[in-house]
C-alpha cells in the first residue's frame, strides 16, 4: 500500500508537521527521529495493552538506526489518565537523564497520546513528540492538533496544554489489533467529522462501513486519510480553538456529560459522542435549524457502526447539570454545536434549557423513540 501524507501547518502555533498514513511505517518513524534529532535514546510511552502487541516493533526500528529504545509502560484505561501516571512518566524520563533533543514516542490510543504529549510538553520545558496512534480514535483525532492533558476528579481533560507532535505516524498494521468496540468508538469521531465538514465523506462512510468493520487495511487507510484531512484543515485555521475548531465539539458537550453521569468505565468516549450527536441533531431539527433528512441517515449510520442509540435510565436533568460543568461551557452559558445540514454546523448559545432536556431525554429515557 502506498504511504499517504498530509502536512499540517498552523501559523504562530508551532505546528508544522507531516501525518503519514499507511502500513509498515515504524522504520520511517525511527529514521525521522534519527535524522532530525540525532538522539542516543528515545522513550516509547505505551500502555499495558499495546506494549505486548507493538512495542517490540518500534523498539527494533529504533535499534536499527542506532537509537537505544526505552519503554515506559503505563496502565491502560481512562481511569489512569491522571497526575499519578503523569508523575510516573516524568520520573521515568528524569531518571534516564532526559535531554531536550530526545524525542518521546506516544505509542497507543488517545490516553497514551494525551499523557505522553503532556509529559513531552512539560519535561525540560518541552521535548520532541512523535505520535504513533494505535486506536482509530487516536489516528483520526487525538494525535492531530496538539491538545495534550490529563483528567481531574472534577472532569475530563481539565489539565493540559498544547504541544504539537513533530511527526504523526498512523500505521494501520498497529491499528489492526484494536478491539472491535474501540474501532466503533473511533468511528463515532469519523461520523462527526463527516457531519461537520464533508457530505461526500458521509456518503463514502455509508458505502464502506462493512469493509471498515472488517479492518480492511486499504479502507482503514482511506478512512484515516479523509478524517485527518478534515481535522488538519480545521486545526490549521484555528489552532487554539478560538472559533471554527469548536465545531469539532459536535456531540461532545452532550457526550462528555453522558460519560460523566453514566461512568467513564461503562460508556466509551465514542459511544457517548454518538449519543451526543443524536441529541444535538434532534435538538437542531426541533428548533427548525437543521434539514430533517439528516436524522434518519445519521441514525442509520450510527446503528450500522454498532454504536448505541440510547443509554437508558438516566435523568436528563442530571445530564444537563453535567453539561454546565464541562470546560467548554463559556461563561455559564451552554454553547452547543448544532448541525444545519450534512457538512455544515453552527454554534448556538441561545437554546432554551427545556429543549435541551427534551433532546437528552431522546437518548436516556426508557423506551425513547430512537429511529
Ligand atoms: N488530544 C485530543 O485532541 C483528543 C481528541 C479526542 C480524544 N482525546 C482523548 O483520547 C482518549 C480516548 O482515546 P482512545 O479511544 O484511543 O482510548 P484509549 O487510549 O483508552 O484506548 C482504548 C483501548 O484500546 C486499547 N488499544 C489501543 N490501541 C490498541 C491496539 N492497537 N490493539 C489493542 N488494544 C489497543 C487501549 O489499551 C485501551 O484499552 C480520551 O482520553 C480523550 O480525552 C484526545
Amino acid at each position: 500500500m502506498a504511504m499517504r501524507k498530509i502536512h499540517l501547518t498552523a501559523a504562530h502555533a508551532d505546528a508544522d508537521y507531516d501525518i503519514l498514513i499507511g502500513t509498515d511505517l515504524c522504520d520511517g518513524a525511527a529514521t525521522f527521529a534519527a535524522e532530525k534529532y540525532r538522539p542516543h535514546a528515545c522513550t516509547i510511552v505505551t500502555d499495558s495493552n499495546v506494549a505486548p502487541l507493538h512495542a517490540d516493533k518500534v523498539a527494533a526500528a529504533l535499534q536499527k538506526v542506532g537509537i537505544e529504545p526505552l519503554v515506559c509502560v503505563i496502565p491502560a484505561g481512562e481511569e489512569h489518565k491522571n497526575i499519578q501516571t503523569l508523575q510516573h512518566i516524568w520520573d521515568f524520563l528524569l531518571q534516564h537523564r532526559w535531554e531536550r533533543r530526545m524525542p518521546i514516542f506516544a505509542l497507543g490510543g488517545g490516553v497514551v497520546g494525551d499523557m505522553a504529549g503532556f509529559a513531552a510538553a512539560t519535561v525540560l520545558r518541552g521535548v520532541p513528540l512523535i505520535q504513533m496512534p494505535t486506536s482509530l480514535l487516536a489516528a483520526v483525532d487525538a494525535s492531530v492538533g496538539g491538545k495534550t492533558g490529563i483528567d481531574h476528579a472534577m472532569g475530563k481533560n481539565l489539565l493540559g496544554t498544547f504541544h504539537h507532535a513533530s511527526l504523526v505516524v498512523a500505521d494501520v498494521n498497529l491499528i489492526s489489533t484494536l478491539p472491535r468496540r474501540e474501532l466503533q468508538s473511533g468511528l463515532a469521531e469519523c461520523i462527526k467529522h463527516a457531519v461537520i465538514a464533508d457530505a461526500n465523506m458521509f456518503a463514502w462512510l455509508e458505502r464502506h462501513l462493512p469493509q471498515i468493520l472488517h479492518f480492511d487495511p486499504a479502507s482503514l487507510a482511506e478512512l484515516i486519510f479523509q478524517n485527518v484531512s478534515v481535522k488538519a484543515n480545521i486545526v490549521a485555521q484555528d489552532p487554539y480553538e478560538k472559533s471554527i475548531r469548536a465545531h469539532l465539539n459536535f456531540g461532545h458537550t452532550f457526550g462528555h456529560a453522558l460519560e460523566k453521569v453514566v461512568g467513564y468505565d461503562k460508556l466509551p468516549h465514542g459511544y457517548a459522542v454518538a449519543l451526543g450527536m443524536l441529541a444535538a441533531t434532534r435538538l437542531s431539527i426541533g428548533l427548525g435549524r437543521c434539514e430533517p433528512q439528516l436524522l434518519p441517515r445519521l441514525e442509520h449510520l450510527i446503528r450500522a457502526a454498532g454504536l448505541p442509540m440510547t443509554v437508558e435510565g438516566y435523568d436528563p436533568r442530571a445530564v444537563l447539570s453535567a453539561m454546565y460543568s464541562d470546560k467548554k461551557v463559556a461563561s455559564a452559558k451552554l454553547r452547543l454545536i448544532l448541525p444545519v445540514k450534512l457538512g455544515q454546523v453552527t454554534i448556538a448559545s441561545d437554546v432554551p434549557e427545556a429543549s435541551v432536556i427534551d433532546a437528552i431525554a431522546t437518548v436516556t429515557t426508557v423506551g425513547a423513540v430512537s429511529a
